[in-house]
């Protein structure tokens, strides 16, 4: 499958202007949000930014979508120059925002019928198609409410029915389900994955390690505005030294306990943590007994054991020595 998207060398370095920075007056005027972003999408695909707030996914999708110009660099959305051509690009792509933008003066129907009208959609095909996706968006009979008395789930399916509205090759979700309940969550899980069987490209963000891991068939793991690794969760997931996770929680640690669980064949890493040690293991070491004797020899009290498989916040800890929410 040909590339759908193409970014090349991206890069954004935002000036901040003196009467709106409130940090010391010494400090750096620029913030350079999306550092040499290099990436291809493959059409069809489901493509995935994660990465934790301010690593630069909405200022890359901004660049994508035509909203921010960037500093440096080339995006190509089917082979269209999103710089020097946006008015194209906008009607190949689609944008669900990370912040609400629907018009507050308009009733729920009448934002999709709008932003069809104004992408030259035919009348006839912009009343059917807004019947069609309010009602697959499970929304049949919100049509006449205002925006603002939705809920946050049902707002943010609005957001994606306007965004189908002119037919786009490409959906960019920006942190499509933050803030929701889970019931909400997993529908919008379960549209995405009905689009993107029809057919439509996704490209979302996210600092959801479940949801990168549920949705996406490719990966770019962004921290401070650079791809620090890119591959499918699977393979992103062997990354981790091992293939089994051991965290033990204790209330206090020695340094002695981490040198002798460091002196360990079977242990490929130890990550001292507050309250815990992150063990990964060689698979099928048969440690447990081992190690909760060992902790106990040195005196430290375990408060509890937990043995899991890598997940991606795993790897993002083990690439930048950080929690994904941190
Ligand atoms: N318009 C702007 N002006 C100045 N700094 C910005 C602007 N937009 C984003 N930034 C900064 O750029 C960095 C990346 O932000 P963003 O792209 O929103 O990250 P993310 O979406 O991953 O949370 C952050 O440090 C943020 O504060
Ligand atoms: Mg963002």
């Amino acid at each position: 499958m040909p590339a759908i998207l193409e970014v090349k060398n991206l890069r954004k370095i935002f000036s901040i202007n003196a009467g709106r920075w409130r940090g010391k007056s010494a400090g750096p005027k620029t913030v350079t949000a999306v550092d040499g972003l290099s990436f291809a999408v493959e059409e069809g695909s489901i493509f995935g930014l994660l990465g934790p707030n301010g690593a630069g996914k909405t200022t890359t999708i901004g660049i994508v979508t035509t909203r921010i110009i960037p500093t440096e660099g080339t995006a190509l959305v089917n082979s269209i120059d999103v710089v020097r051509d946006p008015i194209r690009a906008k009607q190949i792509i689609a944008v669900v925002p990370q912040k609400m933008n629907l018009d507050r003066s308009l009733k729920v129907r009448e934002n999709l019928t709008f932003h069809a009208a104004y992408f030259g959609v035919p009348r006839k095909i912009r009343e059917e198609r807004a019947d069609e996706l309010l009602e697959w968006l499970q929304l049949k009979d919100r049509g006449n409410d205002r925006v603002d008395r939705l809920s946050g789930g049902m707002t943010q399916r609005i957001m994606i029915a306007r965004a189908l509205m002119h037919d786009p090759k490409i959906l960019f979700l920006d942190e499509a389900t933050v803030g929701l309940d889970p019931q909400s969550r997993l529908l919008i899980w379960e549209k995405i994955k009905e689009l993107n069987k029809k057919g439509l490209t996704i490209i979302l963000t996210t600092h959801y390690m479940e949801e990168a891991d549920e949705l996406c068939q490719t990966l770019a793991v962004i921290d401070h505005g650079k791809i620090i690794a890119m591959d499918t969760p699977e393979n992103l997931k062997k990354l981790i030294p091992g293939g089994e996770v051991i965290e033990m929680h204790m209330a206090s640690n020695t340094r002695q306990l981490l040198e002798t669980l460091n002196g360990i064949p079977e242990i490929q890493r130890v990550e001292p943590l507050e309250g815990m040690i992150r063990l990964y293991i060689t698979p099928g070491s048969k440690l447990l007994t081992r190690l909760v004797s060992i902790v106990e020899d040195h005196g430290c009290e375990l408060l509890d054991v937990k043995i899991s498989h890598p997940t991606l916040e795993n790897v993002f800890i083990f690439l930048t020595g950080k929690g994904l929410r941190e």
